[in-house]
């Protein structure tokens, strides 16, 4: 097998989001792909050419999705979102001799715990905010109340998942103490010192050792334009990242995510599959916010439509844990796989209320008109009723993406393309790429 290229021709992505669909619409036109099935996927994505639902399988269940890939003879299957890895999904692929492409849920405990990504990045010698975790909320209140002392900004975080909204950036100390209260309430709370600086997403393809970078993109986390309002599972992404070139990756990737596979590999724990490190650009260099043990959502409807080669033969590799040796032929940048000379941006729609209590079944209109204007459109939350027609079914429903030769080309696609989509109550930012100049032209 040696420098040879395994391309899967039945796939299995377990998931039904935006970044689920994004894969699919990847992974069904590659070549030598027979079908890509989605469990439970959308209706959107059945729609794709070669793309297959499994909508009653339920993602969390690993001994349905173990049934649901032997019925469909997948030859690969891919994890989607964080509760199907914390619910030990992978684990169960894998027991059943599957090749996955995702964690078991030991490793997964780099995204499903916040005090246990400080554990492994500590010790790995990776810099992250200062922070402690706590059981109590006095405990947290007290810490919190040394780090004002200092001067220093605090952000609250309950310690387990909460899809992105269960972190409260605090603009005031007062602010911080009902915060702690609310996470405590639900279990650990985790406080950390605030950072200031640009963000950007890092996302490698990992096979347990090594290590592939996507392309940087950046994610835009806060609800409201000029990064304002409470902060959600992200409101758009873009890439390339131009005050952090793709070059920036190699560096990034020797000193982010090589040393947290280490330790996860020291700890008996390998980590297979999407290794997503969210960094802080501070003054004093790059620091990691938090790791994802998966592919981002918005950041993936945005990267992959960059990227120049097949992703399904790097996820099997990845799985079976030889991805260099197969991704060589490729053509590698350094740590780097190859990407067309693009940028995109995307822009997610979201439902009224999103993200405390979003309404559901309102009617979408437009979709077909911004497909048309040249606009990819990605589906995260939408069903089709009786009639056909697309209607509201989740917090954020769509991700538009537009392409062109830099960012501002590709914000100028996606922006006239969402303008083409309407529903109910409406929630986008307008600035999704606006921040997209070289450092220095930003200072
Ligand atoms: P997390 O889920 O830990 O990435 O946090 C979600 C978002 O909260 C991040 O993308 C940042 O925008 C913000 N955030 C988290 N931790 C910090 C921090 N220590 N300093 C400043 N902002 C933060
Ligand atoms: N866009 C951030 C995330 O996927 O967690």
């Amino acid at each position: 097998m040696s420098g040879r290229l395994v391309m899967p021709t039945r796939i299995l992505i377990v998931g039904s989001g935006g970044r689920e669909h994004a894969l699919a619409w990847k992974l069904s036109v590659e070549p030598g792909v027979n079908t890509v099935f989605v469990a439970p996927g959308n209706d959107a994505m059945a729609e794709e050419p070669r793309v297959r639902r499994l909508p009653d399988v339920d993602p969390l269940d690993g001994g349905a999705v173990v049934a649901a890939g032997r019925a469909v003879a997948a030859e690969l299957v891919v994890i989607g979102p964080e509760a199907p890895l914390a619910a030990g999904v992978g684990d169960a692929l894998g027991t059943a001799g599957s090749a996955v492409f995702g964690p078991g849920a030991a490793a997964a405990r780099i995204e499903s715990s916040k005090a246990f990504c400080h554990e492994v990045a500590s010790a790995a010698g990776v810099p992250m905010a200062r922070s402690g975790a706590f059981e109590s909320a006095e405990e947290a209140g007290a810490f919190a109340r040394d780090l004002a002392a200092e001067g220093r900004g605090i952000v609250v975080k309950a310690d387990g998942l909460a899809a992105g909204k269960g972190v409260t950036v605090c603009d005031t100390p007062e602010q911080a103490l009902p915060a702690i209260e609310v996470a405590a309430a639900a279990g650990r709370v985790v406080v950390e010192e605030r950072l200031d600086g640009r963000e950007a997403s890092l996302i490698a393809l990992c096979d347990g050792r090594d290590a592939l970078a996507l392309p940087i993109a950046r994610d835009h986390k806060r609800l409201g334009d000029g990064d304002t309002g409470p902060n959600t599972g992200g409101m758009g992404a873009y890439s390339p990242v131009p005050d952090l070139p793709d070059a920036a990756a190699d560096d990034l990737i020797d000193r982010f995510h090589r040393p947290i596979l280490a330790e996860l590999a020291r700890r008996g724990t390998p980590f297979r599959g999407a290794l997503y490190a969210g960094l802080m650009l501070t003054a004093e260099g790059p620091v990691l916010l938090e790791c994802n043990a998966r592919f981002g959502d918005p950041e993936t409807q945005a990267i992959l439509p960059r990227l120049a080669v097949p992703l399904g033969p790097l996820l099997l590799a990845a799985a079976g844990g030889r991805l260099l040796e197969a991704a060589r032929p490729l053509g590698l940048a350094g740590a780097r796989l190859p990407v067309l000379p693009i940028a995109t941006v995307g822009i997610v729609l979201a439902a009224a209320g999103y993200p405390d209590a979003p309404r559901r079944d309102d009617a979408i209109e437009g979709l077909d008109r911004a497909r048309a204007a040249g606009a990819l459109v990605f589906h995260g939350g939408t069903a089709r009723d009786d009639a056909g027609s697309y209607r509201t079914a989740g917090g954020r429903i769509l991700t538009v993406v537009g392409r062109g030769p830099d960012v501002a080309v590709a914000r100028a696609e996606a922006e006239a393309a969402v303008d083409l989509v309407a529903f109910h109550g409406v929630q986008r930012r307008h600035d999704i790429g606006a921040d997209a100049v070289p450092l220095e032209a930003a200072r």
